[in-house]
């Protein structure tokens, strides 16, 4: 019996359309080198096209109250101050002039220089599209009360109401185009801001200022104690009031606390507050047994001290 190699070659070459079983290993050479194309260039592969975008930390946000100067709104007829007049309109034009053509334009076209580099740009009140609050009486006091302070249109809750309205009924002569609000319209500002009682808004300064000013004020303190203290620690004690406040000043530190409080008071007042509590003041309690020929002598010591500080 004649055994058949398994693999007859000549036929094979014969009908080379049956090679093609063996191209996987083309392919697979191919995918070995592509592969190790990937690995070698794995660095430049995949490289962003664009910088990432870095979120920032929301804790770095922190947003402090604005300063606002403390005012009181005097109260107004909601539906007098409602209704334009020429009296409104020229105050108005003034008012304007002062608070808003910086960013507005003074012609209202929103192109004021202060407004330039704003990226969300000031209104220009001669054209209808785009409003956020709306162009009715009611919609733009809406705008001057909280202001659209995130995009740069800040509040005007300071300025009195009438003057408030006096700029919108300027504002509103730009354009012949501007909605008139209802009656009910003009009674809701009266609902929601009580504009016929009027109100009072405290002064504020921002949480970061006051810090700061509240420290200058505790250094100006503390320079203020460090003298009293050099000046009892070191008196030379030559007067009665010298030797007195040698002898009977425990704490200097408390007893310039003490003084600030009495300073241009008269001996009296100093008397009656470190006797109510001597020991607390700084002072020992024996103090309480001065003559009061004592007390004058220890009073015009401390408080030449002080004014020499
Ligand atoms: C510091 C610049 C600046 C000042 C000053 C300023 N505004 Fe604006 N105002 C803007 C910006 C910016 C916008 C646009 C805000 C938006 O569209 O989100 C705006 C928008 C407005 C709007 C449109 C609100 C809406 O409904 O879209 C009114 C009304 C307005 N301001 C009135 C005033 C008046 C009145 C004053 C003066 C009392 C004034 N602004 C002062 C910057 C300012």
């Amino acid at each position: 019996m004649q055994l058949k190699d398994e693999i007859d070659f000549i036929e094979l070459l014969k009908n080379p359309i049956r090679l093609f079983g063996l191209t996987y290993i083309y392919f697979l050479t191919v995918a070995g080198f592509l592969g190790a194309y990937y690995l070698w260039n794995m660095n430049d592969v995949s490289k962003n096209g664009t910088a990432p975008f870095i979120i920032k930390d929301s804790t770095q946000f922190i947003q402090d109250i604005p300063m606002q100067r403390g005012a009181l709104i005097p109260p107004v007829n909601v539906v007098e101050v409602g209704t334009t007049s020429k009296a409104l309109v020229d105050k108005g034009a003034n008012l304007y002039k002062a608070n808003c053509a910086s960013c507005h334009g003074d012609n209202g076209m929103g192109d004021g220089p202060s407004g330039a580099s704003m990226a969300v740009k000031p209104r220009n009140f001669h054209s209808a599209e785009g409003w956020k609050n709306g162009r009715k009486i009611s919609n733009m006091y809406k705008t001057l009360q909280e202001g659209i302070v995130l995009n740069g249109m800040q509040s005007f809750n300071y300025l009195p109401a009438e003057d408030r309205f006096a700029i919108i009924h300027f504002v509103r002569t730009f354009a012949a185009d501007y909605p008139l609000d209802s009656l009910s319209e003009l009674m809701d500002l009266e609902k929601v801001y009580n504009l016929s009682k009027g109100s009072q808004l405290p002064p504020q300064i921002p949480v970061r200022l006051a810090m700061m000013k509240i420290e200058q004020e505790s250094l100006g303190d503390s320079v203020y104690v460090a003298g009293v203290n050099k000046s009892i620690t070191g008196s030379k004690q030559e007067t009665l009031g010298g030797m007195l406040a040698g002898r009977l000043c425990v704490n200097s530190t408390k007893i310039a606390a003490a003084l600030n409080s009495v300073n241009n008071k008269n001996v009296d007042e100093f008397i009656r507050i470190v006797s109510i509590d001597p020991v607390t003041l700084g002072f020992k309690s024996e103090v309480t047994r001065l003559s009061r020929e004592e007390w004058n002598a220890l009073f015009s010591y401390l408080s030449q001290i002080s004014k020499k500080i």
